[in-house]
């Protein structure tokens, strides 16, 4: 049992989130069975080991909900070059870009890139992260976007974390399919998801929507088989310009839609009326110094909850602190600290399709977060600051 707890419940649409002081929360196998005033605590919990938390502040332990954290090499050449003024998409054109990583990672070792990974996954776990989701899309062949799929799963196993993956074979068409994306999708990407989902690594199946990567219609073709074997479906949307995304993304009842940032208003309606999930990736958005802002107003004004992530990823978003994307989804998007709370708890987790994570309540699983602070607030606030006491995870 844990007291003195200054514990915080979040409400999504619209979002708020309620402390309640001198707090108790009694975990067993796992999972929270009370939660309440400590003066309210069941007899049944009085005799259980208890952990005073001296008012600190707890909340649910914290999920990031769009990571590209499995990825060989890196790419601060590319960094170097768009400081002198080369834009993303024309360092993609060039040939740069995600095909630089997928070579990178076409010839890393399983361990290797199990092995660098870790060190991103591990800044994320001392930030009280808990669930991560992991995508595939540095392969672009069918071997590597499998071998990336096991790594994903091989961190859920080697770390106290729990990890989603989603298959991102349509990422962008690699240099041998170049110029034929359609026989890409149909001779690789198509057959890799396939085996993918044979063999449980995929938990869902996304795809780059943008004239660097793939169009609607090319999206579709891979949408329609994540529909006939099953998972859900997100999709980057809206990235760098508006292709209309999200509108194919909601006609396969996806869970999100991500970037967002040249969505317009009928966009928004369309992702309210399928009750999708805004995913937004400040990082991504300030990497790339981009100027154009997600329509935020308009997600509030349809009610469509927001997420927050990283998009941890070694291109347009080397950022592996979630309370860093908290801070810049605050100072850039103008988001409350409230709603970034919600958008890496409660959002994320929808964003996800997962159910018994992203609160604190009887019943739900006992991943949280003890912060040495006393408000929310606190979390998106400070920048490169972490005030995390302790994460228990599963319990413990
Ligand atoms: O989420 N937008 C596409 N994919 C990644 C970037 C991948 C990369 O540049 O390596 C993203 O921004
Ligand atoms: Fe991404």
């Amino acid at each position: 049992v844990l007291t003195h707890a200054t514990i915080a419940h979040i409400t999504a649409e619209p979002v708020s989130c309620d402390l309640q002081a001198k707090g108790a929360i009694a975990i067993d196998m796992g999972k929270i069975a009370w939660c309440g005033g400590m003066i309210e605590l069941p007899d049944a919990y009085r005799n259980w080991p208890t952990e005073n938390l001296e008012d600190r502040l707890v909340t649910p332990a914290l999920i990031d909900c769009h990571s590209h954290i499995v990825f060989g090499g890196n790419r601060a050449s590319e960094f170097e070059m768009r400081l002198e003024g080369a834009s993303y998409q024309e360092i993609s054109r060039a040939g740069g870009g995600i095909v630089s990583t997928v070579k990178a990672t076409r010839a890393a070792s399983e361990e290797a890139l199990l092995a660098d990974a870790l060190t991103r996954v591990d800044a994320l776990i001392r930030e009280g992260v808990a669930t991560l989701e992991i995508k595939s899309g540095y392969g672009l062949d069918v071997e590597t976007e499998l071998k990336m799929l096991r790594v994903a799963r091989r961190i859920g196993q080697v770390r106290n974390i729990h990890v989603r993956t989603s298959f991102l074979g349509a990422h962008t068409v690699p240099p041998e399919y170049s110029g034929r994306g359609d026989d890409y999708l149909d001779q690789v990407c198509i057959p890799a998801l396939r085996l993918a989902a044979e063999a449980g690594l995929a938990d869902a199946v996304d795809g780059f929507c943008e004239d660097i990567a793939f169009s609607p219609a090319q999206i579709a073709l891979v949408f329609d088989v994540a529909r006939q074997i099953g998972l859900p479906v997100k999709l980057h949307a809206e990235q760098l310009s508006n292709l209309g995304g999200a509108k194919l993304a909601a006609q396969y009842g996806a869970l999100s839609a991500d970037h967002l940032e040249y969505l317009d208003e009928d966009g928004v309606q369309v992702m309210a009326e399928e009750n999708m999930i805004a995913v937004l990736l400040p990082g991504a958005f300030y990497t790339l110094r981009e100027t154009q802002l997600p329509p935020i107003d308009l997600f509030r004004k349809y009610r469509v909850p927001m997420a927050v992530a990283t998009d941890c990823n070694p291109g347009s978003s080397p950022l592996a602190s979630l309370l860093i994307a908290m801070n810049m989804a605050c100072t850039l998007f103008r988001l409350t600290p409230d709603e970034a709370l919600a958008g890496v708890t409660v959002n994320a987790a929808r964003a996800l399709g997962i159910a018994g994570r992203g609160n604190i309540a009887p019943g739900m699983q006992a991943d949280l977060a003890i912060w040495n602070a006393a408000h929310p607030s606190e979390l998106s606030y400070r920048i490169g600051f972490n005030c995390l006491h302790r994460r228990i995870w599963s319990g413990t």
